[in-house]
């Protein structure tokens, strides 16, 4: 089939499913199987996974042992509701959760998506000033950063600063979060400063933000501890995480890092903030969690603000109806006890380099890739038109988008995650890699194979 007619069918396909698909008149390829990295099409053709969906499947797809776990608790219980009833799964789960972080994190709340958690940790933010001893009501402002993602819904949307996607929705956004400029070396270093100085400066940007709407009016200040869909796996610099919870407990604001993306090994420690000598007040998990078996995510309380509800009114004012999902928790536990077991985090931290290298030496001579960085197995490889100007590609020409949906295809059959808005929010592309935990270095190699050529080709297509 040629390419117009192709596009033909997927349109009339399109029309005649009662699937709301993200275009409207672009039929998905259907998925009728899956094993390990691999995702079966209906036609038969394997597909590799590099990304595990959006960086999800850190065990890879149909794993017997989670299978089995998921039967187990089908004829136990399945879902009650959490506001009256606790399970074994939810109360296993949390357990775990907390002791992986040596009880710094006392209390753990279970949702069903990362967006939810999000959302779950701005209210928590906003409920601990009202419970100090002496009240601080005016602390209602969360400060965020520029190119950054925390979610979907209304509140979460408002917090992160994806132009693209908020443009819709802008009159609807809440007006009292505040963007302050991401860690990104690439672009935001300027030349001949040390990290120490960067550092530096984004300290007293985020300062300068606290001043100018008023110190005592903030909550938290919010980010992901690796960049992720936006910036595409930008770590941060040494000592960045270290001077920004300097700033906030300056003010007595709240620290939440966002780990929905690189929570539960994906950097090579299971928490990504290990890495950084900090420890959040409120962290956000989700993808890993479940890798994709069961659709879960959490907020992580840290003890001394689970201390101040204690002494408080005792009450979280907030709750979902499938909070702490009997089956998702015994789905996302089994997971978890694989993931410990078989040692996968050692597996990450072990390859991640590998990833790194390959990609360099495989692809960072081209001439329209500005930059591949990451940490663990996550990687991302952002292009411009320009090395040595860095401009991005215009977004009209949906560069990374195009490298996805040509890379499903034959003869390169791989899933990467696309990005935009990379370079401000708006402008600029970039694809991650994030394989799981399992993966060998048979597999990351015939990634990074396929990665090159379907990126080489669509490089070359356009104009
Ligand atoms: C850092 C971060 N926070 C929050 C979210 C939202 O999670 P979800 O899509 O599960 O609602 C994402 C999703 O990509 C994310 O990367």
């Amino acid at each position: 089939m040629n390419g117009h007619s192709e596009i033909s069918k997927m349109q009339s396909d399109a029309m005649s499913s009662s699937v709301l698909y993200p275009k409207l008149d672009r039929k998905q390829l259907l998925i009728t199987g899956s094993k390990g990295l691999m995702l079966i099409a209906e036609d038969g053709t394997r597909i590799i996974d590099a990304t595990g969906g959006a960086a999800v499947a850190c065990l890879g797809h149909n794993n017997d042992q989670v299978k089995e776990a998921i039967i187990k608790q089908l004829e136990q219980i399945t879902y009650c509701y959490s506001q009256f009833f606790t399970t074994p799964p939810l109360e296993k789960l949390t357990q775990h959760l907390t002791e992986s972080t040596n009880g710094e994190m006392s209390k753990v709340f279970v949702v069903s998506s990362g967006t939810e958690a999000v959302e779950a940790a701005l209210k928590m933010a906003r409920q601990y000033f009202t419970e100090l001893p002496q009240p601080q009501y005016q602390r209602h402002r969360i400060i965020a950063r520029r190119q950054s993602y925390h979610g979907n819904t209304l509140g979460s949307l408002a917090v992160g600063s994806h132009k693209a996607r908020r443009a819709l929705y802008e009159p609807m956004l809440n007006t009292q979060i505040s963007h302050v400029s991401p860690c990104y070396p690439y672009r935001e270093k300027i030349k001949g400063e040390s990290d120490f100085d960067y550092v530096e400066r984004l300290a007293q940007e985020l300062e300068d933000e606290f001043q100018r709407v008023g110190p005592d009016t903030v909550c938290a200040f919010i980010a992901e501890t690796v960049c992720g869909g936006t910036l595409g796996c930008v770590p941060p610099v040494s000592g960045y995480f270290k001077a920004m919870r300097e700033v906030c407990d300056r003010h007595g604001a709240l620290l939440i890092l966002d780990e929905v993306m690189t929570g539960m090994g994906r950097t090579g420690t299971y928490h990504a903030w290990e890495q950084e000598g900090v420890i959040p007040d409120l962290q956000t998990i989700a993808k890993c969690l479940g890798g994709g078996y069961a659709p879960i995510g959490a907020l992580l309380v840290n003890r001394r603000v689970v201390d101040i509800l204690n002494q408080g009114t005792k009450v979280y004012s907030h709750s979902q109806t499938y909070q702490g999902h009997a089956l998702a928790c015994a789905t996302a536990l089994e997971v978890q006890n694989i993931i410990k077991n078989e040692n996968l985090v050692a597996n990450v931290a072990a390859l991640g380099p590998y990833l790194g290298q390959l990609l360099q030496k495989e692809l960072g001579d081209h001439p329209n890739i500005g930059d591949i960085r990451g940490r663990g197995l996550f990687w991302g490889i952002e292009f411009v038109q320009d090395k040595s100007t860095k401009e991005p590609f215009p977004v009209q020409k949906q560069l990374a988008g195009n490298i996805h949906l040509a890379g499903t295809r034959k003869p390169y059959c791989i899933s990467l995650l696309p990005g935009n808005g990379t370079a401000d929010g708006k402008n600029g592309d970039h694809i991650i890699l994030a394989p799981p935990y399992t993966v060998t270095k048979q597999e990351l190699e015939e990634i990074v194979r396929r990665a090159k050529m379907v990126i080489f080709d669509v490089l070359k297509s356009i104009d």
